[in-house]
């Protein structure tokens, strides 16, 4: 399917390295959409070396750049998508974006990947969990947490596949009609889980896939998931199952080419977090060989 859009995509940039926008842009440029980036903070590098320099765009920069665009009628968009976000301020202005994009297309998606940490820590002040609750879910179309996320974001534990399905239903019934639990670990591998609430009063259909753990560390993983979930999803909007395969599909080829490459060169994957090989696997983005499947319950 063609079907494409024009992506507003407010998220961190860096110099090196494939984080935030720079994990996003091209994947979704690669599947047809023209992306225009808002650079949230500009940083040398990803936040998980030892030191990182740079700069941080706070609301009223962000409202400025929005209001030039207003200003030449270049408003108009088909979706929204937000990663991580720093502060209540600048959450507060992405809201504002969020009515005012609507405002203009009553139609736009937004799809909000709600960043505020993984494996049991935050990495986002607290006061912003209760934002996303309360203020974000209402308006987002699409949300892409972790575990740890939709657990803050629910106030479930979630231990089990079962806790997690009943996780999407309630973010569901906060807002989003698809949800995306883009890893829950169970048992050392990796589940991918997603639920898609089609009518109101109808369960949501809701699957899972399962991955095998490579045993690395990546960053820059969860956005791309992320892009690749908005731009598979907009082609196939009434079969999430088939985003998410498709989705995942590139993702792990890719992973595999980057655990490759490291390797050839000699490096201990287990030793550092690797930087994923992006430009070198756009084959596999653009024509993904579907290799993981969505079992639905
Ligand atoms: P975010 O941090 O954006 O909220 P997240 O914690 O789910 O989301 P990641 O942990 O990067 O982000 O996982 C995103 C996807 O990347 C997973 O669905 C999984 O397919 C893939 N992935 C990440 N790390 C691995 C790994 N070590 N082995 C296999 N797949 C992985
Ligand atoms: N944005 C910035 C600036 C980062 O430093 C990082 C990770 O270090 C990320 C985003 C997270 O990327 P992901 O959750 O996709 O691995
Ligand atoms: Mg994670
Ligand atoms: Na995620
Ligand atoms: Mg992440």
């Amino acid at each position: 399917p063609s079907e494409t859009g024009r992506v507003l995509s407010i998220q961190s940039h860096t110099v090196q390295g494939y984080v935030g926008n720079k994990s996003a842009i091209f994947p979704l440029q690669l599947l047809g959409y023209d992306v225009d980036p808002i650079n949230s903070v500009q940083f040398s590098n990803h936040t998980g070396y030892p030191t990182f320099k740079g700069q941080v765009l706070n609301g009223d920069q962000l409202w400025e750049l929005i209001e030039g665009l207003e200003a030449n009628n270049l408003l108009f968009y088909t979706h929204l998508l937000t990663g991580y976000i720093g502060s209540v301020s600048f959450l507060n202005t992405v809201l504002k974006v969020v009515d005012k994009l609507r405002s203009i297309n009553p139609g736009l998606t937004y799809v909000c990947d709600p960043v505020l940490g993984d494996e049991g820590k935050l990495y986002v002040p607290r006061e912003l969990v209760s934002v996303y609750r309360e203020k974000v879910l209402p308006v987002a179309s699409m949300l892409t947490p972790n575990q740890f996320e939709a657990e803050l974001l629910t106030g479930l534990r979630i231990v089990s596949e079962q806790d997690g399905r009943e996780a999407c239903n309630t973010l569901h019934s906060a807002g989003p009609s698809k949800v995306v639990i883009t890893s829950i670990n169970i048992d050392g591998d990796l589940l991918l889980l997603g639920s898609h609430h089609k009518d109101k009063g109808q369960p949501p259909v809701q699957f899972r896939i399962s991955i095998p753990k490579i045993p690395a560390y990546f960053t820059g993983t969860g956005d791309l998931t992320t892009a690749l979930l908005l731009g598979w999803s907009n082609k196939y909007p009434d079969n999430l199952g088939k985003a998410a395969e498709l989705s995942v599909s590139s993702l792990q080829a890719l992973l595999v080419r980057t655990i490759n490459d490291y390797t050839r060169a000699g490096h201990d994957c287990r030793s550092s977090s690797l930087e994923i090989r992006l430009i070198q696997s756009q084959d596999n983005i653009r024509n993904p060989e579907i290799k993981y499947r969505a079992e639905m319950y």
